[in-house]
């Protein structure tokens, strides 16, 4: 597989990851390193899969050092080298202060989870890889009862920093995307659970929140791929240590 140009997504089953991993799979040349907690949806996609690219699919979670320890080591031997990650796994819980097993979950998947992958693949990658990290516009913003969120975000906006700096002599370039109101499974529960709240049906409450957004639509994760897939190519080599937003202005607004 000399060759080849790796790919390993984290998050591939579902929303961005997958959106990703179906960008990537257009390409010949190209071998995918799937992971997911949810291996059933991984494989139910992955069966249909048309594209050029070769693909492997493994159970993994992000947040379980030993397991991702054998099983990088075990992709390092085979494959030998990686040329782009892309860190799309994640979880979104909301807590009260005082909920101290939420904060431990979220950090763990979100934050340690982001950085045990990252730090696994490094050794495997070549002069010019690419890391790209989904963090969120909470990486930069706090929002009531997303303490833990915030924080596990803003420590991937930090992580992505700092490391662009230690990998920079390496010619690998680390960003972070910072999405909001991407139409994925994660965006529909969390209206679900508001819709709940509200007393109002789920449909209503996506009305409501298009609404208020700048380009009055979500954003669909074919877009958010796009933009991985800028960060990953060559052209991208000058930009690292960046923080891309994509949410559709409601950042800037008012
Ligand atoms: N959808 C949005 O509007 C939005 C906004 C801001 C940030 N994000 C971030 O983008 C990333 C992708 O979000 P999404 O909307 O596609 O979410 P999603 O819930 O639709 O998909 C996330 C995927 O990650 C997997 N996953 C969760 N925990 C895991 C673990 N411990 N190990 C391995 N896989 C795990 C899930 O099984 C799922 O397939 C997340 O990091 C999220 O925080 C999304």
């Amino acid at each position: 597989m000399t060759d080849t140009r790796t790919i390993v997504i984290t998050g591939a089953a579902k929303g961005i990851g997958r959106a990703v991993a179906e960008n990537f799979a257009a390409d010949a040349g190209t071998h995918l390193v799937l992971l997911d907690l949810d291996l059933r949806e991984l494989q139910r996609w992955t069966a249909e899969h048309q594209g050029a690219a070769t693909l492997e699919t493994h159970v993994a979670d992000i947040a379980d050092l030993a397991a991702l320890r054998g099983l990088f080591d075990e992709l390092g031997k085979r494959l030998g080298y990686i040329h782009v990650l892309v860190n799309s796994a994640g979880i979104c819980n909301e807590n009260e202060p005082e909920d101290l097993d939420n904060w431990q979950r979220v950090i763990s998947v979100n934050l340690n989870g982001t950085f045990y992958v990252t730090s696994l693949c490094l050794p495997l990658m070549p002069k010019h890889a690419r890391i790209v990290n989904m963090a969120s516009i909470l990486g930069r913003a706090g929002k009531v009862r997303n303490t833990a969120y915030c924080a596990s975000k803003h420590g991937i906006v930090g992580m992505t920093k700092a490391l662009a700096l230690d990998v920079a002599p390496r010619q690998i370039t680390v960003n972070a995307i910072l999405p909001a109101w991407i139409d994925t499974p994660m965006l529909r529960q969390e209206l679900a659970v508001q819709a709940g709240i509200a007393g109002i049906s789920e449909e209503q409450i996506q009305r409501n929140a298009k609404k208020k957004l700048p380009l009055r639509r979500f954003i669909q994760s074919e877009e958010v791929a796009a933009l991985v897939r800028y960060l990953a190519s060559a052209e991208a080599g000058g930009v690292t240590a960046q923080s891309l937003v994509i949410d559709g202005g409601v950042g800037l607004g008012m």
